[in-house]
This record gives structure tokens, C-alpha cells and sequence, in this order.
């Protein structure tokens, strides 16, 4: 039993000295700091991007299969998955390309492995596992939504933190206690539809196209915020958030007006209510609970009517608001690899065996 202990002691000391052995390797050839290497499958996106040190982005490849989905409104799993399955090697190439690397060079390979698309999640997860055993380097999980806060430090490293998150893409919208790296509290999320999701449905149900978020952003370019005074579920005292009953309220007002509905101006009044209850809420949850900084991320950020109301709002409220640059909004692989970085950097590994989870909570 005791020779047992000391041999399984033994075995963990020449693991540790190997693997510190070959991080000097890879840093002495890479003095500008670790490679990480970011991959992202999680929904209809295939990405795979470079960073050095974590936040100098080398290459952030990003293809999408959204024009596929158009014509039914929505992103097929199945449509997706096959999309991926050709799309992840030629952009794996090309993000090296871009990066004027070999994959010999990489330090890190970190990778999506939930929330999102069991089938598509698989592709990247498989990808990255191959890739990190081969080159013997640190295979590292990231949860889909962490990696979408990241998008706020990859170009303000020093961001604030503790600090407000609110996570608003397709799938989710949270609002998330930033206590430290890898530390949170989810505060408030959606009890029906997540806001992007919203934006698709209300969208596919006028026509515009899918992905409904830019398609009503551009319609409501012509339209008048204030023409119709869709509801505001603001729920009382509680961070949560309910879309459905808006996005019912839309549909009756268009069944009801038929023809002469002025499209333009039903966009940005949709628009103008979720940006409301974005704001009212993010800003309440971050004074409410003294926090003096709040990040926004995930696709739905990169509404332009979102981020200069939050800016308005968080100025009038002496708090400090970050939001990624629109490269960084809608899944991207940088925002993985930075988020990997980060938690190389704080000693986290993964096993080769890990596999996707669909439905991977942050928190
Ligand atoms: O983060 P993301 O790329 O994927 C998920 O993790 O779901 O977010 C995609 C969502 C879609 O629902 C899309 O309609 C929405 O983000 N979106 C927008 C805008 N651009 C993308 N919503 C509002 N305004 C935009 N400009
Ligand atoms: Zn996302």
C-alpha cells in the first residue's frame, strides 16, 4: 500500500517536472508570450483564432453557415454540424496562415465545450483534442457564455473587475456577478426567450431575414422609436427578463393594422423596448449591488441602439462600461482563446476525455 503511495507520488512528480520542462520549451521559443490557439463550434459559427499572451489577437477566422438556415428562419443542428465538419480544417490553416505560424508554435489549445449545439460543440471539441495531443501541449475547456464575458478584456485587460455582466445573445440572456476570474453569480436571466432570440423571432415574423438581430437594426433606421408603445416586462424588483409577451404584443399589433403597418417604424419600436429593459435592468443590478463597472457581451452587443443607450445610462450612473468592438459581439474563437488563456494562467487543465455538454451551466 505504502510502496503503491509513493510510486503514484513519484509518478506525479515527473508529470509536473515534464510538463514545466516542456513550458520552458514553448515559452523560450515564444518569448512575446504563450500562444493560445481558440476554437469555437458551439452554434452555426466555425472559428479559430490565434492570440499571444492572451490579448494580441494574430488571427480570428470566423465562417458562418447562416445563409444555409435563411430560409427557414433559424439555424438547423443538422444543417450546422455537416457545415462544420468541412469548415474547421481550412480554417484551423488559415488562422495559422493569418497568424504566420505553425501549429508547431502553439503553447495552449482551448475550446468551446458548452453551452450550445451537441453536434456542432463535437466538431471543435474533437478538433481541439486531436490537435493537443499530437502537438503534447495543455488542452483547455471553455464554457461558451465565459468566453463571451472574455470578449470585454481582450482589448481592455485591465478592465474592472468585480463587475456587472450582461450576457445577451441567441441562446441566453444573463446577468452575471463578476466576483473574480472564474468566479460568478447569475443575478438575473431570461424566463422565456433569451433577447436574440427574440430579435429572430420577431424578424422572421416580418420578413426581414434571419439573423434577425442586424436585419431589425437596419429597419429601424427608418423608423420611429416612439411610433408604438410595445410593453416593458420589468417584473417588479426581480434582474430577470421575459421577452415572449413583447414579441407577442408585436404580432398582434401587425394581425391588427394588416397592410398599412409601417414595418420601419414596428422594428425600432420593438428595438426600443428590449433596449429598455436591457438598460433599466443592467443598471439597477449594478448599483442595487454596488458594483461600479459593467460588461456587455454576446451577439445581441452589437447593437448600436443597445450600446449607446448603456453608455448613456452607465454615464449618468457613474458606472464604467465596457463593451467588445463588433468583431468580438457574435461568437468568435478570440474570445475563447482568451478566456483559455486565463485559465491556463490560473493552473486550470483539461482531460483528452472531456466531452461536449449541450447544456453547461457558468455558473
Ligand atoms: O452570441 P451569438 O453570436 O450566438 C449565441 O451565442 O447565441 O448571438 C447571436 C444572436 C442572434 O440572436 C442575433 O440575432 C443577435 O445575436 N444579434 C443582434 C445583432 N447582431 C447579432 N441582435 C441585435 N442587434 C444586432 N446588431
Ligand atoms: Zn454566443
Amino acid at each position: 500500500m505504502g510502496a503503491r503511495l509513493m510510486e503514484a507520488e513519484v509518478t506525479e512528480v515527473v508529470e509536473a517536472y515534464t510538463e514545466a520542462l516542456a513550458e520552458q520549451r514553448r515559452t523560450a521559443s515564444d518569448p512575446g508570450g504563450l500562444l493560445t490557439l481558440g476554437i469555437e463550434t458551439s452554434c452555426d459559427e466555425t472559428s479559430v483564432a490565434v492570440l499571444r499572451g492572451g490579448h494580441e489577437v494574430l488571427a480570428n477566422v470566423i465562417t458562418s453557415s447562416a445563409d444555409l438556415h435563411n430560409q427557414y428562419g433559424g439555424v438547423v443542428p443538422e444543417i450546422a454540424s455537416r457545415e462544420q465538419v468541412q469548415a474547421i480544417n481550412p480554417a484551423l490553416a488559415e488562422a495559422l496562415t493569418r497568424a504566420d505560424l505553425t501549429f508547431w508554435d502553439i503553447s495552449v489549445v482551448a475550446v468551446t465545450v458548452g453551452p450550445g449545439l451537441v453536434g456542432s460543440l463535437v466538431v471543435g471539441v474533437a478538433a481541439a483534442k486531436a490537435l493537443a495531443s499530437v502537438l503534447e501541449v495543455p488542452l483547455v475547456s471553455v464554457n461558451h457564455l465565459e468566453g463571451h464575458l472574455y470578449s470585454n478584456l481582450i482589448e481592455n485587460p485591465e478592465a474592472g473587475i468585480p463587475a456587472m455582466g450582461l450576457i445577451v445573445s441567441g441562446g441566453h440572456s444573463l446577468l452575471v456577478k463578476i466576483f473574480d476570474h472564474g468566479i460568478y453569480e447569475i443575478v438575473g436571466q431570461t424566463l422565456d426567450d433569451a433577447a436574440g432570440e427574440a430579435f429572430d423571432k420577431v424578424a422572421r415574423y416580418l420578413g426581414l431575414g434571419f439573423p434577425g438581430g442586424p436585419a431589425i437594426e437596419k429597419a429601424s433606421r427608418d423608423g420611429d422609436p416612439a411610433a408604438v408603445a410595445f410593453p416593458r416586462a420589468l417584473l417588479g424588483d426581480s434582474y430577470d427578463f421575459s421577452f415572449s409577451g413583447l414579441k407577442t404584443a408585436v404580432m398582434n399589433y401587425v394581425r391588427k393594422q394588416g397592410d398599412s403597418a409601417n414595418i420601419a417604424d414596428v422594428a425600432a419600436s420593438f428595438q426600443e423596448a428590449v433596449v429598455d429593459v436591457l438598460v433599466r435592468k443592467t443598471v439597477r443590478a449594478a448599483v442595487d449591488n454596488a458594483i461600479p463597472t459593467v460588461m456587455l457581451s454576446g451577439g445581441v452587443a452589437a447593437n448600436t441602439r443597445l450600446r449607446d443607450e448603456l453608455s448613456r445610462a452607465c454615464h449618468e450612473a457613474e458606472l464604467t462600461l465596457y463593451y467588445p468592438s463588433m468583431q468580438f459581439c457574435t461568437d468568435n474563437a478570440a474570445m475563447v482563446a482568451c478566456c483559455g488563456y486565463h485559465r491556463y494562467r490560473r493552473g486550470i487543465r483539461t482531460a483528452l476525455d472531456v466531452r461536449p455538454d449541450p447544456n453547461l451551466p457558468l455558473a
